[in-house]
């Protein structure tokens, strides 16, 4: 098709803005952030992998994070998991456990709100096919007693993540406000199948009933103080 050379630059001219602010974002995360975070898939995910990994993949970014979350953190980064990443990295024995080693954990790097928000537009696009089960988490009614209960005992979750009382173990992300952090749909597709999500990540695939799955969505949802969908 032949344009006229007025017409073509006025073309131009409009798609140029919204395309600047996706380009930024986009530039500051190959810049900042991909020496430590992976952006696109792996072809392949060895335990070795695991072993020299910086942080957690950011390639499914905009199925796992609520964006409003991830403006704010990128602006005040906060602890999420208490041990750092990967957690066997930054321990050291006690005297009858694992310990965390303060001196190995280093403030994340902020941003300004403008950077933060364009990352947070990248990121959120960022939705690879076939990670996340779209639809898994149904809502309605939580009993948050059994949720706790399930969290704390019949399933050992917080062997390795946090209570709601603040004990627990270490090598899992802080889950008291995953509804804020996480999408629900996520979080029910993580408990549900770790390993699918995160290959040979150290979180076992307990071959759980939906029944179950739904019960410790919705409580972690409830949990962080998240509206229920
Ligand atoms: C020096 C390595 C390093 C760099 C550079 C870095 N990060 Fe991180 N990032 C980490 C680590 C380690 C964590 C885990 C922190 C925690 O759990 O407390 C993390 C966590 C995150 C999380 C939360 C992930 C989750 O699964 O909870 C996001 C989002 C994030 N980083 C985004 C960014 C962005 C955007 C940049 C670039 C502007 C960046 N990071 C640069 C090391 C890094
Ligand atoms: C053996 C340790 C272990 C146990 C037990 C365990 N987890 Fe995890 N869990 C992990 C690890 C490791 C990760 C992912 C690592 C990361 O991103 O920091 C994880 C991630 C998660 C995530 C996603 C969080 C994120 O930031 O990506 C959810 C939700 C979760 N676990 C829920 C549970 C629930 C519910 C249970 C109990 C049924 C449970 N976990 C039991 C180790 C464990």
């Amino acid at each position: 098709m032949r344009t006229s050379l007025p017409m073509f630059m006025g073309l131009g001219l409009l798609a140029l803005a919204p395309m600047q602010a996706q380009a930024g974002g986009a530039d500051i995360l190959k810049s900042q952030c991909s020496a430590c975070h992976a952006l696109s898939k792996p072809a392949s995910v060895t335990i070795d992998d695991l072993w020299t990994r910086k942080a957690p993949d950011l390639w499914y970014a905009g199925d796992k994070f609520n964006k409003d979350w991830l403006v704010a953190w990128l602006q005040n980064p906060t602890r999420i998991r208490p041990a750092g990443y990967p957690y066997f990295k930054n321990v050291i024995k006690g005297p009858k456990h694992d310990e965390i080693d303060e001196s190995k954990l280093k403030p994340h790097v902020h941003l300004a709100k403008a950077d933060a928000e364009a990352v947070a537009d990248a990121l959120m696009a960022m939705k690879p096919d076939g990670v996340v089960q779209k639809g898994i988490y149904k809502g309605g009614s939580v009993n948050m007693r059994m949720g706790a209960m399930t969290f704390d005992k019949f399933r050992g979750c917080i062997a390795c993540h946090k209570g709601a009382d603040g004990k627990g173990g270490f090598s899992g992300a802080e889950l008291t406000d995953a509804g804020k952090r996480l999408q629900p749909d996520y979080i029910a597709s993580f408990i549900k199948d770790p390993q699918k999500i995160d290959p040979h990540i150290w979180m076992p695939t307990l071959a759980m009933n939906d029944r179950s799955i739904q019960m410790l969505t919705g409580y972690l949802i409830k949990l962080s103080g998240q509206e229920k969908k």
